[in-house]
């Protein structure tokens, strides 16, 4: 039994220091020293021996436990450890590693422009007014000097919703609506930017697009103070050394009526193919509010007068960025739109 005993321990110490991981240590522990384990397998023929050796073999069998089991516990606590470093080791954080940074979205360059439009007005002290975008006939083309069946309204592509109701085709119409709710005050002057709807569509045109519509009345409102307003946005709007020219026109709503120049952003006057070598670039139309108007929606034209301008917000923010399609500004392609980083928030 002796015998057995020793070479039940030098075997499971054997395996012990052999184990690799836990669950082989606790396999070894239960198939010795478990209830149905070798060692206590032997311990239960303690019995069968003749009393004198039992309390020699009593001691032995304690000695054999007491050494796996010390056995067992170191080798457990090393592969814990091993365990512990290996966990360690796989987790390590490297703190001084730099942050990943959030994609960041930009300013649409429609937004950023009519932005700083806003800006140049609003220091000027002008309001900034809305309007509907489905519009009433009245609104978008009697009040504007535009009767039913009048010829000029061939000049504008209407998407007309019923014989009454308009996609509105352009931003004229604030000027009626905010002359009307003035009652007559002076001064006025206001901005409305804004969607308008026109049935074209090509590179330069979009049945949707967007426009700016200025109005000041006061007394003695002349021309120059049009072309000295438009000279000042110009000026903030493309640069210093911005020009204007104004050329004759015709809009129903004013008299007389420019439409208005800048010199190409391009070219800068001397002529190239952007201006079909003119060397400007038109970017308003505008002119002297028309006395009908004004009496139409509250005004006495012989006391006061005004100045309306109308221009488009897609159209600058091509001139000013040199975007050749106006497509661009309406795919939402990220392409197109990161290059527009940071500027007005
Ligand atoms: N409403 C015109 C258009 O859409 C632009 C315009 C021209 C507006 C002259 C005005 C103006 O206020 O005075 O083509």
């Amino acid at each position: 039994m002796e015998q057995q005993l020793k070479q039940l321990r030098d075997e499971a110490l054997e395996a012990i220091a052999a184990a690799e991981n836990l669950g082989e240590v606790e396999d070894i522990r239960l198939s010795f020293l478990g209830k149905k384990g070798r060692v206590t397998g032997v311990l239960r023929q303690m019995g069968s021996l003749p009393p004198e050796q039992r309390p020699l073999m009593g001691k032995l069998a304690n000695e054999v436990r007491d050494a796996l089991e010390g056995a067992l516990a170191a080798r457990k606590e090393v592969l814990e450890h091993a365990e512990q470093q290996r966990r360690m080791a796989a987790e390590t954080l490297d703190v001084t590693l730099p942050g990943r940074k959030p994609a960041r979205g930009t300013i649409h360059p429609l937004l950023r422009v009519r932005r700083e439009i806003e800006e140049i007005f609003l220091g000027l002290g002008y309001t900034i007014e809305e309007g509907p975008e489905i519009e009433t006939d009245y609104y978008n083309f009697v009040a504007l000097n535009l009767p039913k069946h009048h010829p000029a309204r061939d000049m504008q592509d209407t998407f007309y919703i019923d014989e009454d109701a308009v996609l509105r085709t352009h931003t004229s119409p604030v000027q009626a609506r905010t002359m009307e709710k003035s009652q007559g005050a002076v001064p006025l002057k206001m901005i409305c930017p804004g969607r308008v709807y026109r049935k074209d569509d090509d590179v330069t045109h979009s049945p949707m697009f967007f426009q700016v519509e200025g109005l000041v009345i006061d007394k003695d409102i002349t021309l120059g103070d049009l072309k000295g307003t438009l000279l000042l946005f110009a000026q903030r709007m493309f640069g210093e050394n911005q020009q204007i020219r104004l050329r004759p026109s015709f809009f129903p709503f004013t008299e007389p009526s420019v439409e208005v120049d800048i010199l190409c952003t391009s070219c800068q006057g001397k002529g190239c193919r952007m201006c079909s070598n003119t060397g400007w670039l038109e970017i308003l139309g505008a002119g002297m509010v028309h006395p009908r108007v004004l009496e139409m929606s509250g005004y006495d034209p012989t006391k006061v007068s005004g100045f309306a301008f109308g221009m488009g917000i897609d159209r600058v923010a091509m001139l000013k960025y040199g975007i050749k399609d106006i497509r661009y500004l309406y795919q939402n392609d990220v392409r197109v739109l990161e290059q527009f980083q940071g500027g007005i928030g």
